[in-house]
């Protein structure tokens, strides 16, 4: 790779051994990409996890002199105020989160604790060089604000982060992001929870392509929740960082631009029963639940608006955990939402993601939400969950099944 004086600089370890250990995992990752240089980026997010390995590694650059120079925003570990009033963490657990919050505040990193900085704080605009990491921001900075980002981990993000570059390769290069594949969609998404499934339903199908959506049914422009929920779903069940819809997304106004005069590689059409049959497909069947979880990504304040909604003079009997932004709670506060949701028995928490060990005490038992990426996380900890769509939702909660 071509580097500057000031990159050879950083490589060589004139600018401490912290930035030289994020400059030799960029130029690893450029080298096995071919990027002939790197670019500087506006713009970083880090999907820190709150495991072991994610703090460690930012513990291993700031011991060694790194700051952020690209100040990143930060995804969600877990809230430790609130939720070791509820639920047991081991003191090594807590130890963990602890350090988590500390090293990164050490860094320099904004910490929002959020996953869906691109609809606050951390917005990036048309055309603009980022290094974005988290599976569901990663796909809306790409596809909904055209801004461009690699499909990014935490840990090169957080490279970029203290050297203010990131290689250049894939989708850094417009014709990278030219559409590959053709989705014809006859299915009519009304709700966020739709586009979720039709996201899992074609990111299984197409694995890594860059898919174009052609809806034939579309009633009306779709929300910003309903845009995030179609890219975290097609890039937890698939690899797309980058999706285009014709009429919608600013880098498809029509097929001619979103395929660049390519013929598509392949193409699939969706129905609503294949949405139906997915669902089916991935839920468990019901019975009695002990726990309803909602906000994976975090919820807005929108959703916290629409959940006051259905919730009004309702009381839940089982755990009902919402996991959102602090800026949407805080917003959800004044406006009495909060007050009012609280009122009914379910609880909102920030900070705080579903694949965290506080949330241990509820495996064994049959959990419900309204995200396939949810549910794909805490099965693999030990968790069944039905999904179904948010009103659904808030009845379980009340029966305490489904
Ligand atoms: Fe957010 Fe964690 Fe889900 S980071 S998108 S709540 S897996």
């Amino acid at each position: 790779m071509r580097l500057s004086d000031e990159q050879k600089r950083m490589y060589d370890g004139s600018r401490g051994p912290g930035v030289q250990k994020a400059m030799e995992l960029l130029v690893a990752l450029g080298k096995a990409f071919d990027a002939e240089e790197m670019i500087p980026v506006s713009r970083t997010h880090v999907a820190l996890s709150g495991q072991e390995g994610d703090t460690y590694w930012c513990e291993l650059l700031v011991n060694g002199g790194a700051r952020a120079v690209v100040p990143p925003t930060t995804n969600p570990a877990w809230d430790t105020q609130t939720l070791t009033r509820h639920y047991d963490v081991t003191p090594g657990e807590l130890d963990l989160a602890l350090r988590t919050v500390d090293v990164y505040r050490r860094i320099g990193a904004v910490l929002t604790f959020c996953c869906t900085p691109e609809l606050a704080g951390n917005v990036p605009t048309f055309g603009e060089h980022v290094a974005f990491s988290e599976s569901s921001a990663t796909p809306y900075v790409n596809s909904v604000l055209g801004a461009r980002s690699n499909r990014e981990s935490s840990v090169s993000a957080l490279a970029s982060a203290v050297t203010g570059i990131t290689p250049l390769y894939g989708l850094h290069f417009r014709e990278n992001r030219l559409g590959t594949f053709l989705v014809d969609v006859e299915a009519a998404p009304k709700e966020a929870y739709d586009w979720g499934l039709l996201g899992w339903y074609v990111g299984k199908r197409v694995g890594a392509q860059v898919p174009v959506f052609r809806f034939r049914n579309l009633q009306g422009r779709p929300s910003p929740e309903a845009l995030l929920y179609l890219g975290a779903e097609l890039n937890t069940s698939g690899a797309v960082p980058l999706y285009h819809i014709l009429g919608v997304t600013p880098e498809a106004p029509d097929e001619a631009v979103a395929f660049g005069g390519h013929k598509p590689a392949g193409s699939l059409s969706v129905t609503d029963r294949n949405l139906e049959e997915q669902e089916a497909e991935l839920s468990e069947k019901g019975g009695k639940i002990n726990l309803v979880m909602l906000g994976c990504p975090h919820y807005s304040y929108a959703q916290l608006r629409e959940l006051d909604r259905l919730l009004a003079g309702r009381t839940v009997s089982v755990p009902f955990w919402v996991l959102t932004s602090g800026d949407a709670m805080e917003l959800a506060r004044r406006s009495g939402e909060l007050a009012r949701i609280e009122a009914s028995g379910a609880r909102l928490v920030p900070d705080t993601c579903i694949d965290e060990p506080c949330w241990k005490s509820f495996e064994g038992g049959l959990g419900v939400t309204d995200s396939p990426k949810c549910m794909y996380y805490r099965e693999r900890r030990g968790q069944p969950f039905v999904i179904r769509r948010l009103g659904e939702c808030v009845e379980a909660a009340v029966k305490g099944e489904i």
